[in-house]
């Protein structure tokens, strides 16, 4: 695992951004896995943003989102489909057949999972994948006692989860009460996971995420077994990791990420 601390939340998303475009450009048919989210949006901006003045080509990429709520039609507002055409589909030249979110709709739910599991095997796994964090240390929606080699499933929100999305739905009352979720196992197959948090009430969960021991209670900290998973915060979500100055100086020491300095 790497940490990269930028100064402001701007700064960290655009360098997410930077993330992807780099390896969209290095391979056009990139398997891109994506996370909806507030965190997200400043991220999806900066890659709009990179269509449109860098021409960056969204064209033979192909596209899993982590999540989707139970019960909630593509056309409803507060479905990740309908967030991901907003904030990303509309404003690129993705083509809609290479996008795939799980169908929360689906008669059968278990075989939905089943198909989505398959399907991204079918497309070779996931080349990068975009993860925001929850408040109670969820990826995709892995809520504490997730397995840590669980596959793509539905579950059911925490409290947490359901307090933290309440303000979308107009009230706790109207959050659904279920999702589809890629499982941590899908997850940390992925070739490479990039992971943004910011904003000082992801501090504590940060700190768990990295520098706690792995456990299902924070599903995030399953990403310490990932051989190439990069944390990218802002100095607020950066507030109680412990190491702050051996991880500044490992990104300004590291090759790889000269390009990013
Ligand atoms: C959503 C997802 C979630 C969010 C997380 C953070 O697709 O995977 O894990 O990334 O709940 O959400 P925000 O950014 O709204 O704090």
């Amino acid at each position: 695992m790497e940490v990269i601390i930028q100064p402001t939340d701007e700064a960290a998303a655009a360098l997410v951004a930077r993330v992807v475009s780099h390896d969209l450009r290095a391979n056009p048919h990139l398997v891109l896995g994506l996370a909806t989210g507030k965190t997200m949006e400043r991220v999806y901006r900066q890659l709009v943003r990179f269509h449109k003045d860098r021409k960056l080509d969204f064209s033979l990429c192909r596209t899993f989102n982590l999540d989707e709520y139970v019960g909630l039609f593509p056309s409803d507002p507060n479905s990740y489909r309908h967030y991901m055409e907003q904030h990303l589909f509309r404003q690129v030249n993705i083509e809609p057949r290479n996008i795939h979110l799980p169908n929360g709709l689906a008669t059968d739910l278990d075989e939905e999972c089943r198909r989505y599991e398959a399907l991204i095997q079918r497309f070779g796994g996931i080349d990068l994948q975009l993860l925001g964090i929850g408040r109670a240390g969820h990826i995709g929606f892995n809520e504490p006692l997730s397995a840590l080699r669980s596959r793509t499933r539905v579950k059911a929100l925490t409290p947490t989860t359901i307090q933290q999305n309440a303000s979308f739905f107009g009230g706790e009352g109207n959050v659904p009460r279920r999702a589809i979720t890629m499982g941590v196992g899908t997850i940390i197959e992925a070739r490479r996971c990039v992971l943004l948090a910011t904003g000082d009430s992801k501090a504590d969960v940060i700190a768990q995420a990295v520098e706690g021991p792995i456990t299902s209670m924070v599903t995030a900290s399953a990403l310490q077994l990932h051989p190439r998973c990069t944390v990218v915060v802002d100095e607020a979500a950066a507030g109680k990791l412990k190491e702050r100055d051996y991880y500044r100086w490992i990104f300004d020491n590291e090759p790889e990420w000269e390009e990013y300095r």
